[in-house]
């Protein structure tokens, strides 16, 4: 049980990673607050974590909207009464190459994937420095250091997950807040799973492994850097991409 008597929230928790990431620290002992915009699917979620014996609170959240995002950590704080663990997993795509992006595209993904990061690790910040003791994780992405045809909006908002991580991490060490981000490659998820097989081919050939991550391996990264074993580590982009960026 590497993370029994924790408290996580998860945010983008309702499917894909996020789901897999609140099943895996569930499973290691954390109670979980499984946060999405989409109320069905954190329900399940919830549902399945108590079934198998753990505990865990379902809450609907818009990461964008700041009273929202104060009363999902509100709600994590009064049912669990600590906020020891944050994943900033909420993320969406609206791709578009430069010349044809629309100004709704550029907003919308900016919003979410860099605002609601903001958003969430604030107000979850101001819990953690007062219980001296935290760990913010956050969503990067490949992307996020190389770039990628048709992505401009969420290549800027990776760079600055990556940003923010090391700014924070700088920033918050001194109360006992470690701040890291996890960069997966391409992974199976509903995210992904629309795309065209000869795209899914392309991105198994940029791995040096020849293959896509599943949730699971994700999941496990966050878990590591959640856990004790990573105490020493802050500021830091872990890269889990099958080698596709080396
Ligand atoms: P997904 O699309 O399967 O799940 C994202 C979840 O975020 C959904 O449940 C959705 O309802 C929720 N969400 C969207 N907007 C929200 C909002 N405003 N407030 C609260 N929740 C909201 O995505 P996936 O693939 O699981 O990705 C999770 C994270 O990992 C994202 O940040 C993504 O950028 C990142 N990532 C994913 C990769 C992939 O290949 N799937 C690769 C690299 C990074």
């Amino acid at each position: 049980m590497r993370l029994e008597g924790k408290n996580a929230i998860i945010t983008g928790g309702g499917r894909g990673i996020g789901k897999q990431t609140a099943l895996t620290f569930a499973k290691e002992g954390a109670r979980v607050t499984v946060a999405d915009i989409n109320e069905e699917d954190i329900n399940d979620i919830v549902k399945e974590i108590k079934d198998s014996g753990g505990e865990a609170l379902a809450r609907t959240v818009d990461v964008t909207d700041r009273t929202s995002v104060n009363g999902l950590i509100d709600a994590a704080k009064d049912q669990f009464g600590r906020v020891d663990i944050v994943v900033n997993n909420a993320g969406i795509t609206a791709d578009a190459q430069l010349l044809k992006m629309e100004e709704d595209q550029w907003d919308r993904v900016i919003d979410v994937n860099l605002k609601g990061v903001f958003n969430v690790s604030q107000a979850a910040a101001k819990v953690m420095k007062e219980q001296e003791a935290g760990v913010i994780l956050n969503a990067s992405s490949v992307v996020g250091t190389y770039g990628n045809f048709g992505q401009t909006n969420y290549a800027a908002t990776k760079w600055g997950v990556n940003g923010m991580t090391k700014t924070w991490a700088k920033e918050l060490g001194r109360f006992n807040i470690r701040v890291n981000a996890v960069a997966p490659g391409f992974v199976y998820t509903p995210m992904t799973e629309k795309m065209p097989e000869k795209v899914l081919n392309m991105m198994k050939e940029k791995s040096v492994l020849k293959e896509m991550a599943g949730v699971e391996d994700i999941a496990n990264a966050y878990l590591f850097l959640a856990s004790k074993e990573a105490r020493f580590i802050t500021g830091e982009i872990l890269a889990v991409d099958g080698g596709v960026v080396i």
